[in-house]
Formats: structure tokens, sequence, C-alpha cells
């Protein structure tokens, strides 16, 4: 079966301030252009089935015309693995690739290496990528073989300096694993923990982000403005991922 896209845009945005006072972050426009319009060309350029996208109840007709995606509320910002839990119906037995509408990525070597993620039949892929501030992210620490030993999110303190960006491949089991995480400290589904568990289950494929990709994520106002200098310095544009 061929893999669904699921682009999640909902969240509370709450590191964005008065940017996103009154929209949540991912309609915020980066020149020019609403932010979810590049992770969605990154899902775009894939040879998916179909793509969902996930957002506030009260954003869903204005973010489905933007987009011209069908649109799935998430009532309360419950986690980003909550999203395989909602698209479950929708994804009907289909693998998945799950991506973050405030997640940009860019580069030459970009797309092709996705595509190939995109080939994987059974199990999870996710990347890595060497980053200042861990504690900002999942981190993944490698064994000397580049097999993943552990996964934490935002830990205050880790051997490794490797994040995991926000796109993820998942096989058709992610929903029913998804179904058995609990919540964790701060109340939300953890999409590290369901890596977690393919990691457990011996099914997690970890791979180095090419070198030539740019990800930046959109979390916060100076994010943005990196974001925005970025877009406009390398004249990313989604037309341009979307091939
Ligand atoms: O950017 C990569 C990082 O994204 C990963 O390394 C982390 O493991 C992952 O947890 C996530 O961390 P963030 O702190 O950046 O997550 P944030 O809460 O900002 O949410 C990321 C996106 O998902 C954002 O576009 C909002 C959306 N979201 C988030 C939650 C928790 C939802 O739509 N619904 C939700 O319930």
């Amino acid at each position: 079966m061929k893999r669904k896209g699921i682009l999640l845009a909902g969240g509370n945005s709450t590191r964005m301030g008065q940017l996103a006072a009154n929209h949540s972050k991912q309609l915020i426009p980066i020149n020019g252009i609403p932010m979810v319009m590049y992770s969605l060309a990154t899902l775009k350029a894939l040879d998916l089935d179909d793509i969902l996208l996930i957002c506030r109840p009260d954003e869903c007709r204005q973010m489905s015309k933007l987009t011209g995606l069908d649109c799935l509320p998430q009532v309360e910002a419950k986690g980003i693995a909550q999203a395989l839990l909602l698209a479950k119906d929708w994804l009907n037995g289909h693998p998945s690739v799950l991506q973050l509408g405030d997640n940009l990525f860019h580069g030459e070597h970009c797309t092709t290496q996705f595509s190939h993620a995109n080939a994987i039949q059974s199990g999870a892929l996710v990347f890595a990528t060497p980053v200042k501030n861990p504690s900002n992210y999942g981190v993944v620490e490698l064994d000397e073989n580049s097999r993943p030993v552990s996964l934490i999110e935002k830990p205050e303190w880790s051997h490794s300096d490797l994040a995991v960006p926000g796109i993820y491949f998942y096989d058709h089991h992610a929903p029913d694993f998804a179904a058995q995480l609990k919540p964790s400290e701060r109340g939300e589904l953890e999409i590290t923990d369901l890596n977690c568990e393919y990691l457990r289950r011996g099914q997690l494929t970890v791979l180095d982000l090419e070198e030539s990709t740019t990800w930046i994520d959109i979390g916060t106002p100076h994010a943005l403005a990196r974001a925005e200098k970025y877009v406009q310095d390398s004249g990313c544009a989604p037309a341009a991922i979307d091939r």
C-alpha cells in the first residue's frame, strides 16, 4: 500500500508570543507565504497516496482552503503522536509520513533522501542531525555502528548532540502503537515515545540528515527570523520544493 502523508499544523504556538496571538504560527508568512506551505511542499514532493492536514478546529476552514487538503481538527493539543490516533481511520492501514507544519526542510538532495525513506516498507525511519542546543529537541544516541541506542525528548543533558527533526516515516502499525502510549509529564503523547516503541522492537532506522539539507524548526521568533533570511537568501519557495 502506498504511504499517506499527515501534515500537523495545530498546537498552541506559545513560544511565538504576539506573532501568533490571533492564529497559529503555521499561518505566519515567510517571505509572503504561510509557513505551513513550505512543509506541505516537502510532502508534495514525495510520491504519496494522499495528504491530510490536522490543525486547530477554529482554523480548519482557513487551512483547508489555503492548502487544498482535507482537514481533521485536533480539539486539544495533546501531543504530536496524537496525530496518528486522529488519522487512524483515514490511514486505513496505509503506512504514513508525519511532517510538522513548523519544520522547514530545503536542500539539493533533500527530496531524494526523503524519497528513499518513503520506500521503506516496515518499521519506522527518522533522521538525525547535530545541533548546538540538543535540550530543545528529541535527541537520539547512536552506537559506533550508527545504530540507535536511545531516544529522549528534550533531555537536560545528553551524550548526544543529534536532534531528530520533524519528519517521521512509519509503517502501518504506528496508530496502534500510538494508542498504547501514556501521556508524558507535560500531558502530551510524545512522538519520541512512539519512536522509542519502534526502537524497543528493533524496528527503528535512523539516517543522518543530508549535510546539504537546511532544517529549521520555526518554533520561536528568532527561528522565524532565521527562516525568513534563509528563504530570501536561498530563493527557497514552496513551488520549487514541490517539484
Ligand atoms: O522540530 C523537531 C522537534 O519537534 C522534535 O525534535 C521533538 O522531538 C518534537 O517533540 C517537537 O518538539 P517541539 O518542541 O518543536 O514541538 P512543538 O510543541 O513546537 O510542536 C511541533 C509542531 O507540532 C508545531 O507545528 C505544533 C504542532 N503540534 C504540536 C502539538 C504538541 C500540534 O499540531 N499539536 C500538538 O498537540
